[in-house]
């Protein structure tokens, strides 16, 4: 069996959700947990639930350490149905349980579910609640992810419970850190990261703030594994990623129709690939999913975007992945558009180059990159020599230190 034990009488009690593949957009390739867990003490205390359709698998892992009836707090640290779901079911059968949260996370239950008969408890920066041996404090983490987000801290255990942050679309039989593949669970948080808080960098720096004083053993998110021997590295990563640090990257992603704007994003591909240490990352969008591109853009240095004209805009793959990227809002990109057009010269790279400005994209070149039809040779000698600008411009972000 694995361990789901945190600490004495601190377990882990959510639900390994093997197979999502969909959550709202983010393509989980690796599935995900619902992360909850239950705190036995001389009061009990769940903090956060799972999704509503795995209610009894919560139930039936709550009722391996205590009885429904007695549950004293069920902490919602965050009204997201994926954490809330299971508040009405839990709530009904946990008889004398106070729901405790935030004033925000009661209005947002609220019109979520029928709370009329849950006993609140409105929990703020100041309150401690104790349990016995574990006192709970609480800490607001405004849009990290939503606006009612908070984490939950016991002092005398040096755990957080981090909600969103920190988290990972990923199923593992494994609840810690220490038992899988540490690369593996990096670069699922970093994809976690790219798609669902990249927009949120500001308010993660503002949860820096608040947590840098505080002695912690062990990260609990409310997805994936649990962070216990590697805290520096995934925090020190987080870090980076707030700001998106830029890193020696250039991101070449396009969808073509008869090739000719695939043939441009290999020449520019070629002509960046001629300088050392840049890492290249080329994408056709009919065989990747916005979520890859996501997550490859949060330390690219530069984007390389490129789409055929079709009827007079961008291809529809194009403008999937750059509406994505616009809501997630990257910071500090540089970026170029190219691709080809036929009859209608304005269309298509214009309206990739306005999506670029839109997202406050540095562009590296003042008009798209075009070629009418099939690129000439002297258009794809144009794109080789722009892949080796592309490629000293992200040379700047080579890092020296390796
Ligand atoms: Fe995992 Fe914002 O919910």
């Amino acid at each position: 069996m694995s361990n789901t034990r945190l600490v004495n009488n601190i377990e882990w009690v959510g639900y390994i959700d093997w197979d999502v593949r969909d959550f709202h957009g983010y393509t989980t390739d690796s599935g995900s947990t619902y992360n909850a867990y239950l705190i036995k003490d001389k009061k009990t205390a769940i903090i956060d639930t799972v999704k509503a359709p795995y209610a009894d698998y919560l139930l039936n892992n709550i009722s391996k350490y205590v009885e429904l009836k007695d549950v004293d707090y069920v902490i919602s640290n965050h009204a997201e149905p994926d954490h809330s779901g299971s508040l009405p079911h839990l709530m009904k059968l946990c008889q004398n349980a106070k729901l405790v949260c935030n004033e925000k996370c009661q209005k947002t239950l609220s019109m979520y579910y029928d709370t009329g008969k849950w006993n609140f408890q409105i929990v703020d920066e100041k309150t401690e609640l104790s349990l016995g041996a574990n006192t709970l404090r609480f800490i607001n983490t405004p849009m990290a992810h939503w606006p009612e987000s908070m984490a939950t801290y016991i002092p005398e255990q040096k755990i957080l419970f981090s909600m969103d942050i920190f988290g990972q679309h990923l199923a593992t039989s494994n609840r810690f850190d220490d038992e899988v593949c540490l690369a593996t669970a990096m670069y699922e948080a970093r994809k976690y990261y790219a798609n669902i808080i990249m927009l949120y960098g500001k308010s993660v720096m503002s949860v820096f703030e608040k947590i840098v004083n505080l002695e912690i053993n062990i990260i609990a998110p409310s997805h994936g594994i649990i962070w216990k021997k590697h805290i520096s590295e995934i925090v020190s990563k987080y870090k980076d990623w707030a700001v998106c640090k830029a890193t020696s990257k250039i991101l070449i992603f396009y969808d073509t129709m008869w090739k000719s704007t695939a043939m441009m994003a290999n020449a520019i591909y070629e002509g960046a690939s001629e300088t050392n240490k840049i890492v290249l990352k080329k994408y056709d969008l009919k065989s990747t999913n916005i979520t890859d591109i996501a997550t490859e853009s949060l330390d690219a240095a530069v984007l390389a975007v490129g789409s055929p004209t079709l009827n007079k805009t961008l291809m529809p793959k194009v403008a999937e992945a750059l509406t994505y990227l616009k809501g997630l809002a990257p910071k500090d990109k540089a970026a170029i558009a190219f691709g080809s057009y036929g009859w209608a010269k304005i269309g298509g790279q214009d309206d990739v180059q306005k999506y670029l400005q839109d997202m406050n994209c540095q562009l590296l070149l003042p008009e798209p990159l075009q070629a009418q039809f099939v690129p000439s040779k002297e258009i794809l000698n144009q794109c080789y020599e722009t892949g080796k600008m592309l490629a000293q411009y992200a040379s700047k972000f080579i890092d020296t230190t390796k």
